[in-house]
């Protein structure tokens, strides 16, 4: 699933005009991408220029068990310096972080978050939330 939900309104953001880099702190370490505004969007996953379109487009892992549309709380990260270049969260955002495990002051949704490029950041991909939810082997 990607794409947008159609029973709430886009939030409003600001897509970036310069590149500018994310650190991605994982289980496995650390990966900094650098992130080109031609290249937006990079896949379907999430709003374009998202934590979460950036992440899935760089391999980084990060749950998105909704597609990126708003409706669940696995792709849960915690937005370590940056947040500030970053959108402000929606009350639909806030309402599905409610749900995620580890709440911080700097937790966002992957998937909604969009930085305008005017600062790097630092994401940390919680490793509770990485793998959270996979179908069964059949
Ligand atoms: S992937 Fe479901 S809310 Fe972000």
């Amino acid at each position: 699933m990607g794409g947008t939900n159609p029973y709430l309104k886009d939030p409003e953001y600001t897509l970036p005009q310069r590149k500018y880099q994310i650190t991605f702190r994982h289980e496995g370490g650390e990966t900094v991408v650098e992130i080109d505004p031609a290249k937006i969007p990079y896949g379907r996953d999430g709003l374009p220029g998202s934590i979460l379109d950036i992440a899935l487009a760089h391999g980084i892992a990060l749950d998105h068990a909704c597609g990126g549309v708003c409706a669940c709380s696995t792709c849960h990260v915690i937005v370590r310096e940056g947040g500030a270049s970053c959108n402000a969260s929606s009350d639909q955002e806030n309402d599905q972080l409610d749900n995620a495990p580890g709440l911080t002051p700097k937790s966002r949704l992957g998937c909604q978050c969009v930085p305008d490029g005017t600062s790097d950041l630092v994401v940390e991909v919680p490793d509770w939330n990485r793998n959270l939810v996979r179908e069964a082997p059949h």
